[in-house]
Protein backbone atom coordinates (compact mmCIF):
# COMPACT_ATOMS: atom_id res chain seq x y z
CA UNK A 1 0.00 0.00 0.00
CA UNK A 2 1.62 3.59 -0.77
CA UNK A 3 1.49 6.14 1.82
CA UNK A 4 -1.17 8.61 0.62
CA UNK A 5 -3.54 5.05 0.17
CA UNK A 6 -2.59 4.54 4.13
CA UNK A 7 -3.30 8.02 5.40
CA UNK A 8 -6.64 7.73 3.50
CA UNK A 9 -7.50 4.29 5.27
CA UNK A 10 -6.04 5.40 8.83
CA UNK A 11 -8.48 8.71 8.57
CA UNK A 12 -11.71 6.76 7.54
CA UNK A 13 -11.08 4.54 11.07
CA UNK A 14 -10.45 7.29 12.86
CA UNK A 15 -13.80 8.71 11.89
CA UNK A 16 -15.83 5.50 12.56
CA UNK A 17 -14.42 5.63 15.78
CA UNK A 18 -15.39 8.88 17.32
CA UNK A 19 -18.70 8.02 15.39
CA UNK A 20 -19.55 5.01 17.49
CA UNK A 21 -18.43 6.73 21.17
CA UNK A 22 -20.94 9.82 20.34
CA UNK A 23 -24.05 7.76 19.79
CA UNK A 24 -26.48 7.38 22.59
CA UNK A 25 -26.60 3.81 24.43
CA UNK A 26 -29.25 1.58 23.50
CA UNK A 27 -32.59 1.74 25.90
CA UNK A 28 -32.94 -1.29 27.76
CA UNK A 29 -35.82 -2.92 26.57
CA UNK A 30 -38.90 -2.66 29.57
CA UNK A 31 -39.56 -4.98 32.30
CA UNK A 32 -42.33 -7.09 31.79
CA UNK A 33 -44.17 -6.75 34.83
CA UNK A 34 -43.04 -4.14 38.26
CA UNK A 35 -41.55 -6.53 40.73
CA UNK A 36 -43.91 -7.70 43.71
CA UNK A 37 -41.12 -8.28 45.90
CA UNK A 38 -39.77 -5.50 47.57
CA UNK A 39 -35.81 -5.97 47.30
CA UNK A 40 -33.82 -8.13 49.70
CA UNK A 41 -32.11 -6.03 52.05
CA UNK A 42 -29.17 -7.87 51.01
CA UNK A 43 -29.22 -6.60 47.57
CA UNK A 44 -28.52 -3.24 48.74
CA UNK A 45 -25.08 -1.90 48.01
CA UNK A 46 -23.16 -1.87 50.77
CA UNK A 47 -21.98 1.26 52.39
CA UNK A 48 -18.53 2.01 51.90
CA UNK A 49 -16.92 2.08 55.49
CA UNK A 50 -15.13 5.23 56.24
CA UNK A 51 -13.12 5.24 58.64
CA UNK A 52 -14.56 7.47 61.53
CA UNK A 53 -12.67 10.91 61.78
CA UNK A 54 -13.70 11.62 65.67
CA UNK A 55 -13.53 9.18 68.59
CA UNK A 56 -16.77 8.00 69.99
CA UNK A 57 -18.56 10.66 72.48
CA UNK A 58 -17.94 8.56 76.32
CA UNK A 59 -21.32 8.61 77.88
CA UNK A 60 -22.17 11.33 80.23
CA UNK A 61 -24.20 9.19 82.79
CA UNK A 62 -23.85 5.20 83.08
CA UNK A 63 -27.33 4.27 81.29
CA UNK A 64 -30.23 3.33 83.79
CA UNK A 65 -31.68 -0.29 83.79
CA UNK A 66 -32.59 -3.15 85.68
CA UNK A 67 -34.53 -2.80 88.88
CA UNK A 68 -34.74 0.31 91.20
CA UNK A 69 -35.47 -0.67 95.15
CA UNK A 70 -38.21 1.94 96.39
CA UNK A 71 -39.82 2.59 100.01
CA UNK A 72 -42.89 4.84 99.33
CA UNK A 73 -45.11 6.70 101.47
CA UNK A 74 -47.98 7.81 99.68
CA UNK A 75 -51.48 5.70 99.41
CA UNK A 76 -50.84 3.00 97.94
CA UNK A 77 -53.15 3.58 94.82
CA UNK A 78 -50.77 6.19 93.41
CA UNK A 79 -47.66 4.20 94.55
CA UNK A 80 -48.73 1.12 92.25
CA UNK A 81 -49.92 3.72 89.22
CA UNK A 82 -46.96 5.80 89.37
CA UNK A 83 -44.54 3.22 89.27
CA UNK A 84 -46.31 0.92 86.16
CA UNK A 85 -46.23 4.34 84.39
CA UNK A 86 -42.44 4.81 85.13
CA UNK A 87 -41.45 0.68 84.24
CA UNK A 88 -43.79 1.71 81.11
CA UNK A 89 -41.95 5.05 80.45
CA UNK A 90 -37.98 3.90 81.03
CA UNK A 91 -37.76 -0.31 80.81
CA UNK A 92 -36.69 0.15 84.39
CA UNK A 93 -38.57 -2.06 86.92
CA UNK A 94 -39.30 -1.32 90.56
CA UNK A 95 -39.53 -3.09 93.71
CA UNK A 96 -41.13 -0.58 95.94
CA UNK A 97 -42.33 -1.26 99.35
CA UNK A 98 -45.45 0.82 100.71
CA UNK A 99 -44.17 2.52 103.98
CA UNK A 100 -45.20 5.24 106.40
CA UNK A 101 -42.90 8.56 106.56
CA UNK A 102 -42.13 7.25 110.21
CA UNK A 103 -41.30 3.71 110.09
CA UNK A 104 -39.80 4.26 106.73
CA UNK A 105 -37.05 6.91 108.27
CA UNK A 106 -36.44 4.00 111.20
CA UNK A 107 -35.68 1.29 108.65
CA UNK A 108 -33.57 3.57 106.32
CA UNK A 109 -31.44 4.45 109.65
CA UNK A 110 -31.68 0.81 110.73
CA UNK A 111 -30.15 -0.02 107.07
CA UNK A 112 -27.24 2.11 107.15
CA UNK A 113 -24.44 0.40 106.95
CA UNK A 114 -26.08 -2.20 103.72
CA UNK A 115 -28.67 -0.38 101.91
CA UNK A 116 -31.47 -2.46 100.34
CA UNK A 117 -33.49 0.41 98.85
CA UNK A 118 -32.39 3.28 96.03
CA UNK A 119 -35.16 5.65 96.47
CA UNK A 120 -37.33 6.85 99.47
CA UNK A 121 -40.41 8.01 97.29
CA UNK A 122 -42.90 10.58 98.86
CA UNK A 123 -43.96 10.82 102.72
CA UNK A 124 -43.61 14.05 105.02
CA UNK A 125 -40.24 15.51 104.39
CA UNK A 126 -39.28 16.34 107.92
CA UNK A 127 -37.95 12.85 107.73
CA UNK A 128 -36.64 12.90 105.13
CA UNK A 129 -34.55 16.26 105.97
CA UNK A 130 -33.45 14.23 109.39
CA UNK A 131 -31.87 11.28 107.11
CA UNK A 132 -29.97 14.24 104.93
CA UNK A 133 -28.54 14.77 108.35
CA UNK A 134 -27.72 11.75 109.77
CA UNK A 135 -25.95 11.40 106.34
CA UNK A 136 -28.37 8.75 104.86
CA UNK A 137 -29.04 10.20 101.58
CA UNK A 138 -27.32 11.24 98.82
CA UNK A 139 -27.12 14.79 97.05
CA UNK A 140 -28.83 14.10 93.62
CA UNK A 141 -29.76 17.51 91.81
CA UNK A 142 -31.99 16.45 89.23
CA UNK A 143 -32.21 18.40 85.88
CA UNK A 144 -35.81 18.79 86.74
CA UNK A 145 -35.89 19.84 89.30
CA UNK A 146 -35.42 23.61 87.60
CA UNK A 147 -39.03 23.52 87.66
CA UNK A 148 -40.05 22.70 91.25
CA UNK A 149 -40.34 26.24 92.63
CA UNK A 150 -37.13 27.12 95.79
CA UNK A 151 -39.61 26.68 98.37
CA UNK A 152 -40.41 23.34 97.87
CA UNK A 153 -36.85 21.52 97.33
CA UNK A 154 -33.12 21.40 99.22
CA UNK A 155 -30.76 24.23 97.98
CA UNK A 156 -28.19 21.28 98.71
CA UNK A 157 -30.17 18.50 96.39
CA UNK A 158 -30.57 15.90 98.91
CA UNK A 159 -34.52 15.79 98.62
CA UNK A 160 -37.03 17.26 96.28
CA UNK A 161 -40.68 18.24 96.96
CA UNK A 162 -43.21 15.99 94.99
CA UNK A 163 -46.50 17.20 96.60
CA UNK A 164 -48.06 19.46 99.19
CA UNK A 165 -50.87 19.02 101.97
CA UNK A 166 -52.95 20.34 103.99
CA UNK A 167 -54.41 18.95 107.81
CA UNK A 168 -57.80 19.16 108.31
CA UNK A 169 -60.45 17.26 110.81
CA UNK A 170 -62.43 14.36 109.09
CA UNK A 171 -65.86 13.95 110.36
CA UNK A 172 -68.64 11.87 110.02
CA UNK A 173 -71.39 14.38 109.97
CA UNK A 174 -74.39 11.99 110.23
CA UNK A 175 -72.83 11.00 113.61
CA UNK A 176 -71.68 13.62 114.85
CA UNK A 177 -75.45 15.06 113.98
CA UNK A 178 -77.18 11.99 116.00
CA UNK A 179 -74.95 12.53 119.26
CA UNK A 180 -75.62 16.49 118.95
CA UNK A 181 -72.29 17.24 118.33
CA UNK A 182 -71.29 20.39 116.63
CA UNK A 183 -68.85 20.00 113.83
CA UNK A 184 -65.19 20.98 115.54
CA UNK A 185 -64.27 24.04 113.55
CA UNK A 186 -61.08 25.50 115.57
CA UNK A 187 -58.06 23.36 117.15
CA UNK A 188 -59.23 24.41 120.88
CA UNK A 189 -62.77 22.63 119.82
CA UNK A 190 -60.97 19.22 119.63
CA UNK A 191 -60.04 19.24 123.45
CA UNK A 192 -63.31 19.91 124.66
CA UNK A 193 -64.97 17.06 127.07
CA UNK A 194 -68.02 16.76 124.98
CA UNK A 195 -65.43 14.57 121.99
CA UNK A 196 -63.99 12.29 125.10
CA UNK A 197 -63.27 9.13 123.10
CA UNK A 198 -64.77 10.09 119.94
CA UNK A 199 -61.07 11.60 117.95
CA UNK A 200 -58.87 9.43 116.06
CA UNK A 201 -54.99 10.90 114.58
CA UNK A 202 -52.12 8.86 114.05
CA UNK A 203 -49.25 8.06 116.14
CA UNK A 204 -46.42 10.91 116.00
CA UNK A 205 -43.63 8.22 116.20
CA UNK A 206 -44.76 6.19 113.16
CA UNK A 207 -46.52 8.62 111.46
CA UNK A 208 -45.27 11.48 109.20
CA UNK A 209 -48.83 13.26 109.59
CA UNK A 210 -49.18 13.28 113.31
CA UNK A 211 -45.16 14.16 113.22
CA UNK A 212 -46.33 17.66 111.52
CA UNK A 213 -49.47 17.84 113.38
CA UNK A 214 -47.66 17.72 116.18
CA UNK A 215 -44.70 20.32 115.00
CA UNK A 216 -47.08 22.34 113.56
CA UNK A 217 -48.86 23.12 117.63
CA UNK A 218 -45.51 23.54 119.01
CA UNK A 219 -44.49 26.46 116.34
CA UNK A 220 -47.79 28.11 116.53
CA UNK A 221 -48.19 27.95 120.54
CA UNK A 222 -44.83 27.24 122.34
CA UNK A 223 -43.87 24.34 123.21
CA UNK A 224 -44.67 23.57 126.93
CA UNK A 225 -48.64 24.94 126.04
CA UNK A 226 -48.91 22.47 122.87
CA UNK A 227 -47.53 19.53 124.90
CA UNK A 228 -50.55 20.74 127.72
CA UNK A 229 -52.74 20.73 124.56
CA UNK A 230 -51.81 17.33 123.22
CA UNK A 231 -52.15 15.84 126.91
CA UNK A 232 -55.63 17.49 126.98
CA UNK A 233 -56.10 15.78 123.28
CA UNK A 234 -55.42 12.60 124.42
CA UNK A 235 -57.65 12.47 126.87
CA UNK A 236 -60.58 12.37 123.63
CA UNK A 237 -58.25 9.83 121.82
CA UNK A 238 -59.81 6.66 121.11
CA UNK A 239 -57.03 5.30 118.97
CA UNK A 240 -53.67 6.49 117.63
CA UNK A 241 -53.46 4.98 114.17
CA UNK A 242 -49.87 3.57 112.43
CA UNK A 243 -50.85 5.06 109.42
CA UNK A 244 -51.51 8.99 108.69
CA UNK A 245 -54.65 8.11 106.77
CA UNK A 246 -55.87 5.23 109.31
CA UNK A 247 -58.27 7.99 111.73
CA UNK A 248 -60.41 8.05 108.08
CA UNK A 249 -61.61 4.39 107.76
CA UNK A 250 -62.35 4.91 111.78
CA UNK A 251 -64.60 8.23 111.20
CA UNK A 252 -66.13 6.36 107.91
CA UNK A 253 -66.85 3.03 110.19
CA UNK A 254 -68.43 5.18 113.31
CA UNK A 255 -65.68 3.85 115.54
CA UNK A 256 -64.03 7.72 115.85
CA UNK A 257 -66.50 10.46 114.87
CA UNK A 258 -63.19 13.06 114.48
CA UNK A 259 -60.11 12.51 112.52
CA UNK A 260 -57.19 14.69 112.49
CA UNK A 261 -55.34 14.10 108.96
CA UNK A 262 -54.15 15.48 105.84
CA UNK A 263 -57.48 16.95 103.92
CA UNK A 264 -56.42 15.08 100.82
CA UNK A 265 -56.80 11.35 102.69
CA UNK A 266 -60.13 12.17 103.61
CA UNK A 267 -61.31 13.76 99.77
CA UNK A 268 -59.81 10.15 98.88
CA UNK A 269 -62.21 8.15 101.31
CA UNK A 270 -64.95 10.37 100.49
CA UNK A 271 -64.61 9.67 96.56
CA UNK A 272 -64.49 5.85 97.52
CA UNK A 273 -68.03 6.36 99.30
CA UNK A 274 -67.53 7.14 102.71
CA UNK A 275 -70.18 8.66 104.91
CA UNK A 276 -67.60 11.56 105.54
CA UNK A 277 -66.61 15.36 105.17
CA UNK A 278 -63.72 17.53 105.89
CA UNK A 279 -63.37 20.51 107.69
CA UNK A 280 -60.10 23.21 107.52
CA UNK A 281 -59.24 24.58 110.78
CA UNK A 282 -60.33 28.06 110.90
CA UNK A 283 -57.61 29.80 113.10
CA UNK A 284 -54.15 27.88 111.68
CA UNK A 285 -53.56 25.28 109.75
CA UNK A 286 -50.12 22.59 109.43
CA UNK A 287 -48.93 21.66 105.72
CA UNK A 288 -46.43 18.44 104.61
CA UNK A 289 -44.31 18.95 101.33
CA UNK A 290 -43.95 15.20 100.28
CA UNK A 291 -40.10 14.76 99.54
CA UNK A 292 -38.26 12.71 96.99
CA UNK A 293 -34.50 12.03 98.51
CA UNK A 294 -31.82 9.49 96.39
CA UNK A 295 -30.81 6.75 99.44
CA UNK A 296 -26.57 6.60 100.01
CA UNK A 297 -25.06 3.62 98.94
CA UNK A 298 -28.42 1.77 96.92
CA UNK A 299 -28.35 -1.06 94.99
CA UNK A 300 -28.67 0.84 91.72
CA UNK A 301 -28.33 4.74 92.14
CA UNK A 302 -28.53 5.16 88.05
CA UNK A 303 -32.17 3.88 88.13
CA UNK A 304 -32.61 5.46 91.42
CA UNK A 305 -32.13 8.78 89.53
CA UNK A 306 -34.01 8.28 86.72
CA UNK A 307 -37.07 7.58 88.93
CA UNK A 308 -36.21 11.09 90.28
CA UNK A 309 -36.01 12.74 87.06
CA UNK A 310 -39.48 10.90 86.29
CA UNK A 311 -41.02 11.96 89.58
CA UNK A 312 -40.30 15.49 88.93
CA UNK A 313 -42.25 16.13 85.60
CA UNK A 314 -45.87 17.72 85.33
CA UNK A 315 -47.01 14.47 83.27
CA UNK A 316 -45.93 12.17 86.22
CA UNK A 317 -47.50 14.49 88.71
CA UNK A 318 -50.62 14.78 86.95
CA UNK A 319 -51.14 10.86 87.59
CA UNK A 320 -51.42 11.28 91.28
CA UNK A 321 -54.90 12.63 90.41
CA UNK A 322 -55.89 9.80 88.41
CA UNK A 323 -55.35 7.33 91.55
CA UNK A 324 -57.38 9.57 93.76
CA UNK A 325 -54.63 11.51 95.27
CA UNK A 326 -55.63 15.03 95.68
CA UNK A 327 -52.06 16.45 97.02
CA UNK A 328 -51.22 19.86 95.07
CA UNK A 329 -48.24 19.30 92.75
CA UNK A 330 -45.24 20.99 92.80
CA UNK A 331 -44.56 21.45 89.64
CA UNK A 332 -45.92 24.11 88.38
CA UNK A 333 -46.74 22.90 85.22
CA UNK A 334 -48.84 20.38 86.23
CA UNK A 335 -52.73 21.02 86.72
CA UNK A 336 -53.48 21.27 90.68
CA UNK A 337 -57.10 18.97 90.56
CA UNK A 338 -60.40 20.61 91.23
CA UNK A 339 -60.82 18.43 94.11
CA UNK A 340 -57.70 19.76 95.94
CA UNK A 341 -57.51 21.95 99.09
CA UNK A 342 -55.54 25.14 97.92
CA UNK A 343 -52.79 27.06 100.11
CA UNK A 344 -55.04 30.04 99.43
CA UNK A 345 -58.11 27.92 101.57
CA UNK A 346 -56.04 27.92 104.80
CA UNK A 347 -54.16 29.80 107.10
CA UNK A 348 -51.00 27.79 106.76
CA UNK A 349 -48.23 28.85 109.51
CA UNK A 350 -44.92 29.58 108.33
CA UNK A 351 -43.51 25.82 109.07
CA UNK A 352 -40.00 26.05 109.68
CA UNK A 353 -38.51 22.88 108.16
CA UNK A 354 -35.48 22.51 109.41
CA UNK A 355 -36.22 23.18 112.82
CA UNK A 356 -39.26 20.27 112.82
CA UNK A 357 -36.72 17.85 111.20
CA UNK A 358 -33.66 18.76 113.63
CA UNK A 359 -36.13 18.66 116.70
CA UNK A 360 -38.08 15.39 115.71
CA UNK A 361 -36.53 12.70 117.23
CA UNK A 362 -36.53 15.35 120.79
CA UNK A 363 -40.25 15.97 120.39
CA UNK A 364 -41.43 12.20 119.63
CA UNK A 365 -40.16 11.28 122.75
CA UNK A 366 -40.96 13.71 124.67
CA UNK A 367 -44.69 12.78 123.51
CA UNK A 368 -44.43 9.16 124.45
CA UNK A 369 -43.07 10.42 127.77
CA UNK A 370 -45.26 12.78 128.32
CA UNK A 371 -48.20 12.48 126.38
CA UNK A 372 -49.00 8.76 124.74
CA UNK A 373 -48.42 7.14 128.25
CA UNK A 374 -50.68 8.92 130.13
CA UNK A 375 -54.00 7.37 131.05
CA UNK A 376 -57.25 8.43 129.76
O1 LIG B 1 -50.53 9.57 100.63
C1 LIG B 1 -51.03 9.93 101.78
C2 LIG B 1 -50.15 10.71 102.72
O2 LIG B 1 -50.97 11.49 103.52
C3 LIG B 1 -49.08 11.59 102.09
O3 LIG B 1 -49.57 12.80 101.62
C4 LIG B 1 -48.11 11.72 103.21
O4 LIG B 1 -46.88 12.18 102.79
C5 LIG B 1 -48.11 10.34 103.78
O5 LIG B 1 -49.41 9.80 103.52
C6 LIG B 1 -47.85 10.30 105.24
O6 LIG B 1 -48.11 9.04 105.72
P1 LIG B 1 -47.75 8.65 107.20
O7 LIG B 1 -48.42 9.65 108.11
O8 LIG B 1 -48.34 7.29 107.38
O9 LIG B 1 -46.29 8.69 107.35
Amino acid sequence: MNTTKFFALFALIAIFAVLAACAPAPTPAPTAAPPTAAPKPTDAPKPTAVPPTAAPKPTDAPKAGGTVTVYASPQEEWVKAAMAQFTKDTGIKVDYVAIGSGEAYTRIAAEKAAPKADVWWGGTVDPHIQAKLAGLTEKYCSPNAKDIPAQYKDPECFWTGMYVGFIGFTINPNLLKQKNLPTPKVWADLIKPEYKGLIAMSDPAQSGTAYVIMATLVQKMGEDAAFKYLAALHKNITQYTKSGPGPITLVGQGEALIGINFAHDTIMFMKQGQPINYVIPEDFDGYEIGGVSLLKGGPNPAAGKALIDWTLTAKAMELAATANSFQVPTNPNAAVPKESVKVSDVKAIDYKLDWAAENRRRLVTRWTNEVGNLPK
